[in-house]
């Protein structure tokens, strides 16, 4: 082989290379931001993707609807209307739909596409295929460097659809679990409250103020869907305090005192073999924790796990505001007033704060 022949090759193979090389770490790295983040989280850092990757202006995910009739736009940027849909058989989507193939336009004005797309000077789309069926597809339009879309734009754009498809599958399939879970933890509550007439509805309502001050105090999805779980077990524990005591009259004894107070304790041992629940058991472990360090088990301050700080706080307000065998309920007035009061003390100041703002933006009081 000459000299020169030589040289084109390895610049090929090198070129070659390089284009795999590219095409791997966007695979690797796709894989890891995408796994653990919901449908919504996955498609927005899709468009991301995509945008970089190929160097575009304007990207969109559409999702193929159940009843397999219609795509629609799930999540987009740039030159494309979010309200996007397009019927079955409409143009160029239909047909890289049909035939799971991307699809290449760079006249797209002069093609058939559905007027919707007429707007984007070049495009390329290539369809999300999960393990069985197709999900939807990733339309990129509008190149940055040049008029075209080459081989390796549509290898790279394939690479993301095709983790994109097998993480939102995932991302459903979890949906799935998580909603199996819950409705079996809703039933699992529902049958203890059953068991007492005066702690019918408290774990749903405390577990709505909860998720309402976690948002106002701005956590994140993960965070709050971790808040809903610990305030929906938060009782658990009281299965196993005698029923005479969960109803008595009233005032508690000592001992009997002592004794529903260990339902954070049991409660946790519960749910003890759930290992990726550690943060949702702590939350319920130390629930009836004081900020000043005098609750069950000492822990001050933000010794006390965030979780259990805000169930604290919601579990307080619905307690105050619900009648119990041994005293009527209070207004939602005096129990603000006295929750203000026990700021710092036995509650989080700043979450006392977010419970305020709460309280505000709901009108609680009215
Ligand atoms: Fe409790």
């Amino acid at each position: 082989m000459e000299r020169s022949n030589l040289e084109q090759d390895l610049n090929l193979t090198i070129q070659e290379l390089a284009s795999v090389y590219e095409e791997l770490s966007l695979l690797y790295r796709l894989s890891e931001v995408l796994s653990g983040l919901s449908i919504e989280g996955i498609c927005k850092r899709i468009i991301d993707e995509a945008i970089n990757t190929i160097e575009v202006k304007t990207a969109a995910v559409l999702f193929l609807h159940d009843n397999g009739e219609e795509l629609y736009t799930k999540s987009s940027r740039g030159n494309w209307d979010s309200n996007l849909r397009f019927k079955q058989d409409d143009g160029v989507l239909w047909n890289s739909i049909k035939t799971q193939k991307p699809y290449v336009s760079h006249n797209v004005s002069e093609s058939k596409h559905g007027n919707s797309l007429s707007s984007l000077k070049s495009l390329l789309i290539c369809p999300m295929i999960g393990k069985n069926k197709v999900l939807g597809a990733i339309v990129v339009g509008d190149k940055v460097s040049s008029e075209n879309f080459y081989s390796n734009d549509i290898k790279l754009l394939g690479a993301i659809a095709f983790q994109a498809g097998l993480s939102i599958e995932n991302a459903y399939l979890y949906r799935e679990l998580e909603e199996l879970l819950l409705g079996t933890i809703r039933s699992l509550v529902r049958a203890l409250e059953a068991t007492s007439k005066w702690s019918a509805g408290h774990t749903e309502r405390v577990t709505k103020y909860a998720m309402d001050i976690g948002k106002e105090m701005g956590f994140d999805a993960e965070t709050i869907e971790k808040l809903r779980m610990s305030s929906l077990l938060h009782d658990i524990g009281k299965i196993g305090t005698p029923k005479e005591i969960l109803d008595k009259a009233g005032k508690l004894t000592k001992e009997e005192y002592k004794e529903i107070s260990k339902h954070p304790i049991m409660g946790a041992e519960i749910l003890r073999d759930l290992k990726q629940f550690t943060e949702i058991v702590e939350g319920i472990k130390y629930h009836h924790e004081h900020w000043d360090g005098s609750g069950l088990f000492g822990l001050k301050g933000e010794q006390i796990p965030l979780l259990a700080r805000v169930l604290s706080v919601a579990d307080a307000f619905d307690a105050m505001t619900s009648d119990r065998p041994y005293r009527p309920r209070k207004s939602k007035e005096d129990t603000i007033r006295e929750m203000m009061e026990f700021s710092g003390i036995q509650f989080d100041p700043l979450i006392i704060e977010a419970f305020l703002r709460w309280v505000d933006t709901f009108n609680l009081l009215y």
